[in-house]
């Protein structure tokens, strides 16, 4: 289903266009105009509660932005997407990441079928061997209990592991080491075993394709690595399961397909974590969690097909975020957890989003005209502040923000002589921060202080740099499966705004062909036939390797 429309084109574009370009207040005027600014731009759902009250947009702006949702056709291509249509057309896909969570009774359709039955069969498979490792039934070929997961995957199938693991740690099987190897670094390889003992270790071999060169190699190093130790081909069915959606490849590289994890063409890498892709989360965290995890997605994606706009909070996080991007000039987005479990968050994000919305033509091919996804980045408070955000508060660009807390922590700590828990200092820090990039100091509140003259421009904070908080009572498996849904539901709407197709990823195939044709000339004295740079790097390699 492609609009018709050119964006630019839309009454509301030209409407935000206009309003733009008027002289806007500042957040202070904003403030000081609307006494309940922070309960009025807020929202709840799916236990997250957002405040966008610290973005630049007024009621005028924010009308605006909610009317080029409409006109853009937000509400209709979210059903679609809800409905299974392929709305990943240069790939003939649907895009059904939600079905992976949808209860067992839910009816959802691709190519007239229903694909929940297959979904649960999966998640029950995956529950029952999760078990089976967990409680030592399952055992390696020695007869030893597994004590050691590798997942072995990169992209979408290391980066929501990796991240969901290390969000839930709390609630894993301490007895269970979990570890990632992704980069074809063999670095990568050998810190990440160098403890582990072959005979206690199960790799979880996770590709989409299972063609994917890192995870390939990899994977083949690590079963020369078991087999070194162990010495018996027999030995891989014990130690090597895996998830792909590539049954013949999986064959091919010596994993019986009794061992693998299933998941389809129309779950897109960046959205897989819900799928098998989430088999190491599911051992390291037990089924049940894992259940409660896919249930608070699911909870994320009812409030995102069924919320009014106005109250939708991946459709205002989406827009705001436009508002920012298309018309105030930022170009990235800075995206930073106050918790030390989601360390990984924005690294998460950064395929998340900019392997989605990083695209340049529309759904029929013509070039976009306006900028499309940010770049995205960002590391968990507090150690961020002591880092980049000085350019934030002072530097020439404008950076917007987004804050996520939480209530309570998971390790609450005694207060300190100071009467503070670290809780309390971790989130008094998440309100200063976003209150002094909204507010700033004036030069007058700086010479207030005593300040001498000269140093009074070095002291002043210009304010009015927008922010959004993002706020839930604790971190469980369910409120961090409504925050990863509102993040891939927030991309949806701003490519679907953007009318770009967030689900295909042609942009990262160039290089991978290169480096194929490249690899095999390293190690010998082929002539070269690239630019002149290229060569000279080449030949430099040849020469010191
Ligand atoms: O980076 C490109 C990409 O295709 C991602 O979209 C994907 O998540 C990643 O490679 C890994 O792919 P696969 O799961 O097929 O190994």
């Amino acid at each position: 289903m492609q609009p018709t429309h050119t964006l630019t084109e839309t009454a509301a574009w030209q409407k935000l266009e206009a309003l733009a370009a008027a002289p806007q207040p500042t957040l202070r005027e904003l403030f000081a105009a609307d006494p309940q600014r922070g309960r009025n731009f807020a929202a709840e759902g799916a236990g997250w509660y957002l405040d966008y009250s610290k973005q630049r947009i007024d009621g005028d702006i924010l009308s605006a932005l909610l009317d080029l949702a409409r006109e853009c056709g937000v509400e209709q291509r979210r059903d679609a997407m809800l409905r299974g249509e392929k709305i990943n057309i240069t790939e003939n896909r649907a895009v059904l990441h939600t079905a992976l969570r949808a209860p067992r009774e839910t009816d959802i359709r691709v190519d007239g079928q229903n694909v929940v039955p297959q979904v649960h069969a999966v998640l029950d498979r995956m529950a029952d061997f999760a078990r089976k490792v967990r409680s030592g039934e399952w055992r390696g070929f020695t007869g030893e209990r597994i004590r050691a997961v590798v997942n072995i995957g990169i992209g979408g199938s290391d980066l929501g592991p990796v991240m969901a693991y290390e969000a839930l740690e709390h609630y894993s099987d301490r007895e269970l080491t979990l570890r990632f190897v992704s980069n074809v670094d063999g670095t990568d390889f050998a810190e990440k075993v160098r403890d582990l003992n072959p005979a206690e270790t199960l790799f979880i071999v996770s590709s989409k394709t299972f063609t994917t060169l890192e995870t390939m190699t990899n994977a083949r190093t690590a079963r020369r690595w078991l087999l070194d130790t162990l010495g018996d081909e027999a030995a891989v069915a014990r130690h090597f399961v895996a998830v792909s959606t590539n049954a013949q490849e999986v064959q091919k590289f010596g994993i019986d397909t009794a061992n693998m994890f299933e998941f389809w063409d129309w779950v897109g890498g960046r959205y897989s974590l819900d799928s098998a892709i989430g088999l190491s989360l599911t051992i390291a965290v037990g089924p049940e969690q894992f259940r409660d995890f896919l249930d608070g997605m699911h909870d994320m994606d009812r409030h995102f097909a069924g919320a009014p706009l106005e109250e939708n909070l991946p459709v205002l996080m989406a827009l705001t975020g436009i508002w920012n991007q298309n018309f105030l000039g930022a170009c990235s987005l800075a995206v930073l957890p106050y918790s030390q479990y989601l360390r990984s968050f924005a690294a998460y994000l950064q395929q998340l989003d900019m392997e989605s919305n990083g695209k340049h033509v529309t759904l029929s091919g013509a070039e976009v005209g306006y900028d499309t996804g940010p770049i995205v980045w960002g590391q968990a408070g507090t150690n961020g502040q002591h880092a980049f955000y000085q350019l934030i508060h002072q530097g020439t660009r404008l950076i917007p923000c987004d804050f996520i807390g939480f209530a309570r922590s998971l390790n609450p700590l005694p207060a300190g002589e100071e009467g503070q828990t670290h809780q309390d200092l971790l989130m008094a820090n998440v309100f200063a921060q976003s209150e002094a990039l909204a507010f700033g100091k004036t030069p007058e509140q700086v010479r207030a202080d005593g300040v001498p003259e000269a140093l009074v421009p070095h002291k002043t904070f210009a304010g009015n740099r927008p922010s959004s908080t993002l706020l839930a009572r604790d971190l469980t498996p369910r409120s961090l499966g409504a925050l990863i849904a509102l993040y891939e539901h927030k991309v949806f709407v701003q490519g679907a705004v953007w009318n770009i197709n967030s689900f295909d990823q042609w942009g990262v195939e160039l290089g991978k062909v290169l480096a194929q044709r490249i690899a095999p000339e390293l190690g010998s004295q082929q002539e070269l036939r690239h630019d002149s740079s290229t060569n000279a790097l080449i030949a430099w390699y040849r020469r010191e390797r």
